[in-house]
């Protein structure tokens, strides 16, 4: 069923980048929520939000709801729609196959790994979390009785290349130890690797012979970068498909993070009646607006809007930039393929406090504390691209400026 509510507005007006000033006055969380020592304003480089508004097609649908009265629990209609949508937009933007009987609807991404653990993880059992990580990744787990292995993942020669890429052996060790679940992100936030079929098989190798369970959060999927395509990890067969719980959401893709909807892809028969037998519970909080937010951004989507296209290209843009300027610098980084965060290395700098503090203090940049992103990150700290090209120089400047005289005299 379509409602004039939802139906897709094409609309090809160019991404119109929020003012400073506009996203204060407004109470930004990201430009507002972090205070320096000297009351200073902060330039918000921290909380996964984008300083892009959102698309078109999305405002269309919501002030067209809002119009319609369409302001109480998600009506029955909404359900289907979306499980149409999102297989849709899987296929047509991941090509990944999928049924719309095999999505479910979540209120957002954090609950449905709350509800994979407290479900169908061994009671107990230890949590795999490679290592730096989305920060309630870490704590999530451990409240509901699973201890977290954090395994710190392979970088510089050791990842081949790639920059980043996942510890396997390190990995396997937690499982052997009785690890029960592997949360996975991918696109990764924060080091912002795009995973390549290669490497995700590799996991699923890793994970055969075990009885475990993947909780796949591709949250940041359709923000996959130019020249990095996603590939969902349960696409790559029915055999991992069978141990997987995909998570997915237009809330950072399209920048509606306030307004929760999410979607599970359970293709597994099995693997989905067992969650059904909970779905009734996690799918409270969905709201109605978000939904139909989501049904705006992946019918638009498919039918061709440019609106995300643009974004990728505004954020590919800025880490370029970054790259650029921090080239020859002690800084440790290595560009974003997904997402909008970077993950930026103070380890061969001698600094009085954590860089993050530093940053704050010195700079009057807001970003998150590599500290809680798992042991052995103190010395890093995760930066917020998404946001105008001047933002991003600025916060390309305010890291460097933080680097003792001696070390920003070694910059090329
Ligand atoms: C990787 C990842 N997963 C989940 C979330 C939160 O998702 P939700 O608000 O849908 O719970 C975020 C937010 O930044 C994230 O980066």
């Amino acid at each position: 069923m379509t409602t004039p509510t939802t139906t897709a507005a094409r609309n090809d007006a160019a991404v119109r980048l929020r003012t400073e000033d506009e996203l204060r006055s407004i109470g930004s969380l990201k430009w507002t929520g972090m205070d320096a020592s000297d009351g200073a304003p902060v330039l918000g480089a921290w909380v996964a939000e984008m300083d892009y508004g959102t698309s078109p097609e999305v405002e269309t649908a919501l002030t067209g709801a809002i119009r319609d009265g369409l302001l109480g629990y998600p009506p029955r209609w909404l359900e289907p729609r979306v499980q149409e949508s999102t297989a849709a937009f899987q296929a047509h933007r991941f090509g990944w196959e999928i049924q719309p009987g095999d999505v479910r609807l979540v209120s957002s991404v954090l609950p449905a790994l709350r509800a994979t653990i407290s479900h169908f993880v061994r009671l107990g059992a230890p949590v795999i979390v490679p290592t730096p990580a989305y920060m309630p990744f870490l704590t999530v787990p451990e409240v509901f009785g699973h201890p977290v292995i954090q395994v710190p993942s392979l970088r510089g020669r050791a990842a081949e290349g790639r920059g980043w890429a996942l510890d396997l052996e390190g990995i396997r060790a937690g499982l052997e130890r009785g690890a029960g679940l592997v949360i996975l992100c991918n696109p990764w936030n924060p080091t912002g690797r795009v995973l390549t079929p290669a490497e995700l098989g590799a996991l699923g190798d890793a994970i055969a012979d075990f009885d475990a369970l993947v909780f796949s959060d591709e949250i940041h999927s359709p923000l996959a970068l130019p020249g990095h395509p996603h590939t969902s990890f349960a696409s790559l067969g029915p055999a991992l498909a069978a141990h997987t719980v995909t998570a997915t959401a237009a809330a950072k893709g399209w920048n509606i993070a306030g307004l929760p909807s999410a979607q599970v892809i359970l293709p597994d028969p099995e693997l989905r009646a067992r969650w059904d037998a909970f779905a009734p519970e996690v799918v409270q909080g969905v709201t109605t607006l978000g939904t139909i937010a989501t049904l705006a951004a992946c019918d638009s989507d498919v039918e061709g809007a440019s609106w995300q296209t643009d974004v990728r290209r505004l954020i590919s843009d800025n880490v370029d930039l970054l790259a650029a300027l921090f080239r020859g610098s002690p800084l440790e980084f290595t560009p974003p393929e997904g997402g909008y965060l970077a993950w930026v290395g103070y380890d061969h700098v001698a600094l009085g406090d954590p860089p993050a503090r530093e940053l704050l203090d010195r700079a009057h940049i807001g970003a998150n504390d590599g500290a809680a992103l798992g042991t052995g990150w103190e010395r890093w700290v995760r930066l917020n691209l998404a946001c105008s090209p001047d933002t991003a120089r600025r916060i390309a400047e305010g890291a460097l400026s933080i680097l003792p005289a001696a070390a920003v005299g070694t910059c090329a």
